[in-house]
């Protein structure tokens, strides 16, 4: 039977007996399954793991600023912090296709870090924490192909670092019960998982840097809002979308015309199907309020009471 002691010890002698004295890149994204992957590679060989976080500007509100304090600050980590938010920004100007974002995303991933590990020296690996829905979700492991996620399906073929993927026959409750026997913190941990591609693929429709502001805001306040109402452990992810949506509104005596933005919460065990959460009818008005009043050409809230299947968790 799996244990998370049992799978930390052997992943930790595969990672030694394959990776000996070579080094090894880690793409950190602060999410939970990067950061057990790059605790778990830096038990197994130290230093010579770095991890390059890169900032395309598509995380939540203060993301960045937390991942640098986290690995860098706490776990003395070799962490290596690169601005792309202008270069992803620039390359997702006017492109509205989700796959197309997808791609773009992932693409524009692998090059920063071969331009930018360049100029560190040599790598022979690349790390990635890759979970098993991932893969069979991506169509590696079944014929349909669902959604192309960021970590599998994008990268390019010319790629110049062999893989390491020590999660990638685990799913989400099994990572996180490694990461808590590696000694990472709970808050950590029990982040709710997000997508690689980040908030890049809750805006639907082309993405700007004012709907990403507008986006930030939002899941900032949904995520909050849950946590106030004591609800945060038992939603597997709450979040904001932004969907490409004006409508009319009215505040005081003026008509307003402004975004729409769609709260998404479901209950999930894996992330392979979902049921949309049934949050209390107050805490419901709570964030509807909240949105509209502290988030910036906002005038309308609705709640996605959309399964998966037929629907998926993200909206792309
Ligand atoms: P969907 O939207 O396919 O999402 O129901 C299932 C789970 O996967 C997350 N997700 C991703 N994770 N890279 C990731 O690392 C991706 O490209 C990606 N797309 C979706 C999603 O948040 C949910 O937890």
């Amino acid at each position: 039977t799996w244990t998370s002691a049992s799978f930390v010890e052997e992943a930790i002698e595969k990672i030694k007996g394959e990776v000996g004295d070579k080094k090894v890149l880690c793409a950190l994204s602060g999410g939970v399954d990067s950061s057990v992957a790059a605790v778990l590679v830096h038990r197994a060989i130290g230093d010579n793991l770095t991890c390059m976080f890169v900032d395309h500007g598509l995380l939540r509100k203060n993301e960045a600023e937390q991942v640098m304090e986290m690995f860098a600050g706490e776990f003395k980590m070799n962490v290596i912090k690169i601005d792309a938010r202008e270069r992803f920004l620039s390359r997702l100007a006017g492109v509205s296709d989700p796959e197309t974002k997808r791609k773009i995303i992932g693409e524009e991933f692998i090059r920063v870090f071969e331009e930018e590990s360049a100029k560190l020296g040599h790598f022979d690996y690349l790390a990635q924490g890759t979970l098993y829905t991932d893969i069979i979700e991506s169509g590696t492991a079944t014929a349909a192909t669902i959604k192309s996620h960021h970590n599998v399906g994008g990268l390019p073929e010319d790629m110049q670092f062999a893989l390491i993927e020590p999660l990638n026959a685990l799913f989400k409750d099994e990572v996180r019960a490694a990461g808590t026997e590696l000694g990472i913190k709970e808050e950590i941990v029990w982040r709710q998982p997000f997508p690689g591609p980040g908030l890049a693929i809750r805006i639907i429709g082309d993405v700007t840097e004012d709907k990403l502001n507008i986006l930030k805001d939002a899941d900032y306040v949904v995520r909050d809002e849950i946590r106030r109402s004591g609800l945060d452990r038992e939603i597997w992810q709450y979040f904001a979308v932004l969907p490409d949506i004006r409508s009319v509104g009215v505040m005081g005596d003026e008509r307003t015309y402004a975004y729409t933005i769609a709260i998404r919460a479901v209950t999930s065990s894996d992330g392979m199907t979902a049921d949309w959460a049934r949050i209390p009818h107050d805490a419901l008005e709570r964030l509807s309020v909240r949105l509209v009043n502290e988030v910036k050409d906002v005038n309308r809230v609705v709640y996605d009471i959309t399964s998966k299947p037929p629907a998926t968790i993200e909206w792309e």
